[in-house]
This record gives structure tokens, C-alpha cells and sequence, in this order.
């Protein structure tokens, strides 16, 4: 029995977009059940926005929902380079013929003309802040939206906390411990490098929960000499281990991050990743310890989402049916000050919600020792 009111529509669609994270899945299915259980019908679209341009959309039964709590990635699939208001149709030739440029087209039209064909009558999207910024031009467009929060970097703009996050602190802490023990052994320093792009909240709670003896993130540009003081005082007092663990996205002050690929086609087309290799090079010249290197990379976007991130996908889920119900669209659920609400879907657009210099934990892993390498 629904313990809610009825519904103001009768038929939804729910996509995801942007990189996979644990926890998708929950929220799918916090709102198919939910929409289900007092009458909507609720169809899913493939493949985020990709599937909204092609017309791939598939019917979602309660029986769909069976054993998807737990399961990583998402039933849907998604896609992280197709927005519709810019999405490439094709390349003009190499010079000298042309000037060999992707060339886009707005395909909103046509995206509006499929939801009309599968008679949805607004969406539940699920995703990042490009994920956001095309639902909201859906919803300046006349079909009701409302958006949920999705990133493993925790790093959307009007919202505290994104699930998938803590699940990617839990896989980095755990990498770390692992990484400790052959630090400790060999004598060693180990360098993990976590993702986040341009936010340093991975590195900075699995760091701090790992115990990592230098922390360095995005937001604090590093000095390479207090990194190397820090290891050699470290020796000095027979701590002949250190434990380092590096943002992708961290750069000497006065440098730049370090660009593992360029993806032309996406449209946040820099992928960061290299930065502890080149720690793990520069601290074994300088020092003389012994070093190596770990890059984490997708494993901590892939595998089952933690029990937090389980229940944080389902309220915000839930949340997102609450404000569809309500006739609250237009609107991302978020958590701000520990308690659920909803921001304008504009809001994180264009956005990153970075570390700030008084975050209270940056203080709390300087009193047990760490260093940012400021
Ligand atoms: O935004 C999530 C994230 O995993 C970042 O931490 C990382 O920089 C990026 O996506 C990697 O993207 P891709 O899966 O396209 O390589």
C-alpha cells in the first residue's frame, strides 16, 4: 500500500549520467518502487542522454528492482559525453581540406519528441553537474525534472554529501592499509593516488582514515621540500615508513596537475592521473628512500555500494518521488546541514564544490601529524 499521496503524473522516465558510482542502482530502484507503488508507470532510459537522443528506452518492473540494491555501476548504463544542447554529429576533414573540428548539433528536439513517443510525462535524472545542467534546460523546456546528485568526488555545488563517495573512501582506505604494511615491511615510501579531479575530498577522508603521514590535495598546491623534510624527520625518529596520499588532481605550488588524457569528445574533456608517479620518482632522487606507487584509479568507482551509501541512495531517492509528488520540480535533491532539501537544478552548473582551508578535518589531520605540503 503507498504511504503516500497520489501521483500528479502517471508515467516517468529515470536516466543516469556521467561516470558510473556505487550506489546508482539504489537510487533506481528507491524511485521505480516508489513510482510503481502508487500507480506511475516508470520507464528507463539506456545509456543516460545518449539513449534520450537514439530512442532507447525499456519498460521497469518491480521484478527489475531483485537484487539491484547491492550491484555497482547501473542497470541503465550511462554515458558521460552527450549532452543534447551540444552533441557531435560529426568532424569536418583534416587540414588542408578543413580545419579537422567536431562538429555539434542541439538535438534537444529530438529528445523532447521520443519522451512525447513513450508518453513520459517528467524524469528523474540521476547524475553530475553536466548531468544537471541538461536536465535543466528539459525543464526550462516544459517537462518536469528533478535531479539526484551523483559522484564519487563529492564535489557538487548545494549538496554536503553525494553517494558514492563514501563507498570510494572506504575502497581508498582500505588500499591504503594495504599499501601501509609493504611501507612499513620494505621501509619504504608509498605513494596512493586517489581520484576526486578537481576536489580533494577522497584523498582528504581516506587519508585521513588510512593515517596517511602527508596528504595532498588540489586546493593546497604542495612543496616538494616539506614533503621531503617530513620523510627524512620521519626517519630521523625510526619511522622508516611513509604513507602519501596524493589527489590526482594535486600540483606544486607554481606547477601544473598532471594530464593523463585528453578526451575531445567529452564535455570536461581533461582526465588528471600521473601526479604519483612522479611523487614516487622525485621523493626516492631527493631522499633516497626507497619509493613506489599505487594509482587506485576506477576501483574505487566500481563494486557494491556501502551500507551509508545504500541508505543515502534510497532516501535521496525516495526524496526525489517526495518532490515529483509535490510538484517540486525544476529541483535537485540535496543535503545541506544533515537534513534533506532541494536547490534550483541551475545551481551546481558550471560548478565544483572544492576543499576549503577551514574544512574543520584539514585542522583535525594536522593535530595528528599529517602534512598537506603547503
Ligand atoms: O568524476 C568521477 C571521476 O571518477 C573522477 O574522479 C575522475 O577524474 C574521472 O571521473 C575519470 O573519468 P573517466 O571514467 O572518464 O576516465
Amino acid at each position: 500500500m503507498p504511504t503516500h499521496s497520489c501521483p500528479i503524473v502517471k508515467r516517468i522516465a529515470v536516466l543516469t549520467g556521467g561516470g558510473d558510482c556505487p550506489g546508482l542502482n539504489a537510487v533506481i530502484r528507491a524511485v521505480v518502487l516508489d513510482a510503481i507503488s502508487c500507480g506511475m508507470s516508470v520507464v528507463g532510459v539506456e545509456d543516460g542522454y545518449l539513449g534520450l537522443i537514439e530512442n532507447r528506452f525499456r519498460e521497469m518492473t518491480e521484478a527489475d528492482m531483485v537484487g539491484i540494491l547491492a550491484r555497482g555501476g547501473t542497470i541503465l548504463g550511462s554515458n558521460n559525453k552527450s549532452n543534447p544542447s551540444k552533441f557531435p554529429v560529426g568532424q569536418n576533414p583534416p587540414p588542408p581540406a578543413g580545419d579537422g573540428k567536431v562538429i555539434y548539433k542541439d538535438v534537444t528536439d529530438r529528445c523532447l519528441a521520443n519522451l512525447r513517443e513513450h508518453g513520459v510525462e517528467a524524469m528523474v535524472v540521476i547524475g553530475g553537474d553536466g548531468t544537471m545542467t541538461s536536465a535543466a534546460t528539459f525543464s526550462q523546456m516544459g517537462i518536469p525534472v528533478v535531479g539526484v546528485p551523483k559522484t564519487i568526488d563529492n564535489d557538487i555545488e548545494g549538496t554536503e554529501i553525494t553517494f558514492g563517495f563514501q563507498t570510494a573512501v572506504d575502497t581508498a582506505t582500505e588500499a591504503m592499509d594495504r599499501c601501509r604494511t609493504t611501507a612499513d615491511s620494505h621501509h619504504r615510501a608509498m605513494i596512493v593516488e586517489v581520484m576526486g579531479r578537481n576536489a580533494g575530498w577522497i584523498a582528504l577522508h581516506s587519508g585521513v582514515a588510512a593515517g596517511a603521514d602527508v596528504i595532498l590535495l588540489p586546493e593546497i598546491p604542495f612543496k616538494m621540500e616539506t614533503i621531503y623534510t617530513k620523510i627524512m624527520s620521519r626517519s630521523k625518529r625510526g619511522r622508516k615508513s611513509t604513507l602519501v596520499c596524493v589527489s590526482e588532481g594535486a600540483a606544486p605550488q607554481g606547477g601544473a596537475k598532471v594530464v593523463a588524457r585528453v578526451d575531445p569528445l567529452s564535455p570536461d574533456p581533461i582526465r588528471l592521473g600521473g601526479v604519483g608517479k612522479f611523487l614516487a620518482e622525485q621523493i626516492e632522487e631527493a631522499t633516497g628512500v626507497e619509493s613506489r606507487y599505487a594509482v587506485l584509479g576506477h576501483v574505487q568507482r566500481g563494486g557494491t555500494p556501502s551500507a551509508y551509501d545504500r541508505v543515502l541512495s534510497t532516501l535521496l531517492g525516495n526524496h526525489a518521488m517526495v518532490l515529483l509528488r509535490e510538484g517540486k520540480v525544476g529541483r535537485m535533491v540535496a543535503v545541506q546541514g544533515g537534513r534533506l532539501t532541494d536547490i534550483d537544478l541551475r545551481e551546481p552548473a558550471g560548478r565544483q564544490r572544492l576543499v576549503r582551508a577551514d574544512e574543520p578535518l584539514i585542522a583535525a589531520a594536522r593535530a595528528v601529524g599529517a602534512t598537506f605540503g603547503e
